[in-house]
């Protein structure tokens, strides 16, 4: 996971004419093709006559939630974003770190103007005197298309020249945290903030601030572009709108999968063609480590927002990585809390102590499970940011769902 290239631009053009496939450049939408196909027509009207309450009413109709993983309802962030005085800016998240996660690359890798529209029209909502877009770095090629897109953009007149700062992450998983990005917009050590205030009210250089991930941004577009029945048309298990799953780990074709938001890990199972060959199904990550790991057995949970509260997950970002019964649940649980230990901040205690004990305390032969209870209470009550309150989630269903490996 810290396979850091920094992709400065003489380094990217470098590693593209190596043919190195990590930075390779994908066969993706251009400008030119998506504008003669009518892209950018829906942010040019609203910039003429566009009353930003009917678009908000659009997001809310068509149910779009934050995709970055926390589902909350994006027309509503415009509301409490615009109920601050300006000068207000747009901070993109894009520092897509969550373990599996690869969903905003595939988008960004194939139709970047999807995104880059999504955004301008979320701009122009709350009056955006600035937009901010952090990109991982880690993501070269996708870092190549946006700088030239942007300059496109530029070309073309639909943004002034500075109006979109495209800024590199340099590897950290605390700066995908939304105030720990903006410490990092801001030149700082990526270190989140307390909440209250909420980043709508104080974000970047203290002003109110919309903070978006890229596929919420993307969705933005289509549901101008193809109204709010692109997402809210599709039903499934009770469940309604769609899904962009990240699947990996022991399926026969890993890849991203655009399911209704009601499928189940059966579902999404089958879409990936199946378990590999000579796997049988034990376990899976629903939505990144901090989601934990839940037992083959809980296979009839649509795989959406809120759903996976009561079993104590949550779905996240949708990154499903799916173990056969040839990997063991605890060395799975204990990989994911030496990643958190690694990636922990350091700024609060229960996190910084906290990983660092637990993974201690998980190498033993049998783990000493009112210990780790006890101390997974203390991360999750008493932690600064969604990192260290979420680490302990694998260690709970470790001991709850795989009590035999422990
Ligand atoms: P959160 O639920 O605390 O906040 C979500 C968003 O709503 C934030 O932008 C927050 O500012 C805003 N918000 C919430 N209540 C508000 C209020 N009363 N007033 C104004 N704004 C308000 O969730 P958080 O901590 O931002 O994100 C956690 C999620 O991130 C997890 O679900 C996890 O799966 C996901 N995640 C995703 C990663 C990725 O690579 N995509 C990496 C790591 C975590």
């Amino acid at each position: 996971h810290n396979h850091i290239d920094h992709a400065t631009p003489e380094k990217v053009k470098r590693a593209i004419e190596a043919g190195d496939t990590h930075a390779r450049l994908t066969d993706y939408e251009v400008y030119e093709t998506y504008a003669k196909a009518g892209g950018y027509a829906a942010l040019l009207k609203l910039r003429e006559d566009g009353d930003w309450e009917a678009v908000q009413s659009q997001m809310l109709e068509a149910g779009l939630r934050g995709l970055g993983g926390a589902g909350f309802p994006s027309g509503k962030k415009w509301g409490f974003v615009r109920a601050n005085p300006g000068p207000r800016y747009l901070a993109v998240n894009g520092d897509e770190g969550e373990p599996g996660t690869f969903k905003d690359r595939w988008y960004l890798e194939r139709t970047p103007h999807l995104f880059l529209e999504g955004m301008l029209i979320a701009a122009w909502a709350v009056e955006a005197e600035r937009v901010f877009l952090y990109m991982r770095d880690e993501y070269p090629a996708v870092l190549e298309i946006l700088r030239r897109e942007i300059a496109t953009l530029e070309t073309a007149g639909i943004v002034t020249p500075g109006y979109v700062e495209l800024r590199r992450g340099a590897g950290a998983y605390i700066c995908g945290e939304e105030s720990a990005m903006i410490e990092s917009i801001e030149g700082k050590r990526g270190l989140p903030r307390h909440r209250p205030p909420y980043v709508a009210q104080v974000g970047v250089f203290g002003q109110p601030t919309l903070v978006h991930n890229i596929e919420t941004l993307h969705w933005v577009a289509r549901i101008c572009r193809e109204g709010p029945q692109v997402l809210n048309a599709t039903e499934k298990n009770g469940r309604t709108g769609l899904r962009s799953y990240s699947v990996s780990g022991r399926v026969a074709k890993p890849g991203m999968y655009l399911l209704p938001a009601g499928s189940t890990i059966t579902d999404i199972i089958d879409a990936a063609g199946g378990m590999a060959e000579g796997h049988r199904f034990k376990a899976y990550q629903p939505g990144g480590p901090s989601s934990g790991l839940l037992p083959a057995s809980m296979n009839d949970v649509p795989l959406d927002f809120d759903t996976l509260q009561p079993h104590g997950s949550f779905i996240g970002s949708a990154a499903v990585v799916v173990l056969s019964d040839h990997d063991s649940a605890r060395a799975a649980a204990l990989n994911m809390l030496r990643f958190f230990e690694d990636e922990s901040c350091g700024q609060c205690t229960p996190c910084r102590v906290g990983c660092e004990k637990a993974v201690k305390l998980m190498q033993a032969d049998q783990w000493d499970q009112g210990l780790l209870e006890e101390l997974s209470t203390a991360m999750v009550d008493a932690s600064i940011c969604g990192l260290g309150q979420a680490a302990p989630n694998p260690i709970r269903l470790v001991m709850k769902h795989f009590p035999e490996e422990i």
